[in-house]
């Protein structure tokens, strides 16, 4: 998929949902961005490495993909106030086959638990299967991260399989579970209400 030259269409100035707004990202957010991925709670549901990024790869991380061109990363403010409290993101956009990976952080961990993250993701989900024309979102989620998964439920993602034992955390395995939400079940959610 050529995503330069579109680049105005598939990622809109703003998508806007009941309680959160997604905006494209501004440099001043790397402020934001470098508390959140510096969190050890926001590295330990996120990264398979143990402890959060350097400040520098934060910066790298953000410079790099955030604002790039091949990763369509939006930042999620609370509506009524504009507050900004995380990002979240397509890579891996594949026009050949019609489909995406999506990532999602509220770095704000008062933030959390207050349905702004599941209304994110759905604008996104949205967004790829109206606006990008895609035909299946994807995304991975470890097992021991049960706000998220049900976070995904709620927006429609089902498991369709587990990488079984990939992640070492808190002395233990946990699988790494893979989830996704192809257009069809999409629709048919859309038309029951
Ligand atoms: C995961 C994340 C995006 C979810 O967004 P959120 O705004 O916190 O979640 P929401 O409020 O939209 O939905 C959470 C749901 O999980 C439920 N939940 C919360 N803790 C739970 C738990 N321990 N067990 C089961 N369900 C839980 C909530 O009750 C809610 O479901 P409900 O609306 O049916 O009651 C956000 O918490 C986050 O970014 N966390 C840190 C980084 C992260 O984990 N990213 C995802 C990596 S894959």
């Amino acid at each position: 998929m050529t995503l330069v030259p579109g680049r105005q269409a598939w990622r809109p100035e703003s998508i806007v949902g009941d309680r959160v707004v997604l905006r494209r990202h501004r440099s001043e957010n790397l402020t934001a961005f470098t508390r959140w991925y510096s969190d050890p709670e926001v590295a330990r549901l996120t990264r398979y490495q143990v402890g959060p990024l350097s400040a520098e790869e934060i910066q790298r991380f953000f410079h790099g993909r955030i604002m790039g061109a091949d990763f369509m990363a939006m930042a999620i403010h609370v509506r009524d106030t504009d507050r900004l409290v995380g990002t979240c993101a397509f890579s891996q956009l594949d026009g050949d086959n019609g489909s995406t990976l999506f990532h999602i952080t509220i770095g704000e961990r008062d933030a959390w638990g207050q349905g702004y993250g599941s209304e994110a993701t759905g604008l996104m989900v949205a967004h790829a299967f109206t606006r990008l024309a895609l035909h299946r979102v994807a995304l991975t989620v470890f097992e021991f991260n049960p706000r998220a998964i049900r976070a995904y439920e709620k927006c429609g993602f089902t498991v369709e399989g587990r990488a079984r034992d990939a992640i070492f955390r808190d002395g233990r395995f946990w699988d790494e579970l893979h989830m996704s939400i192809i257009a069809e079940d999409w629709e048919a959610r859309q038309k029951q209400g």
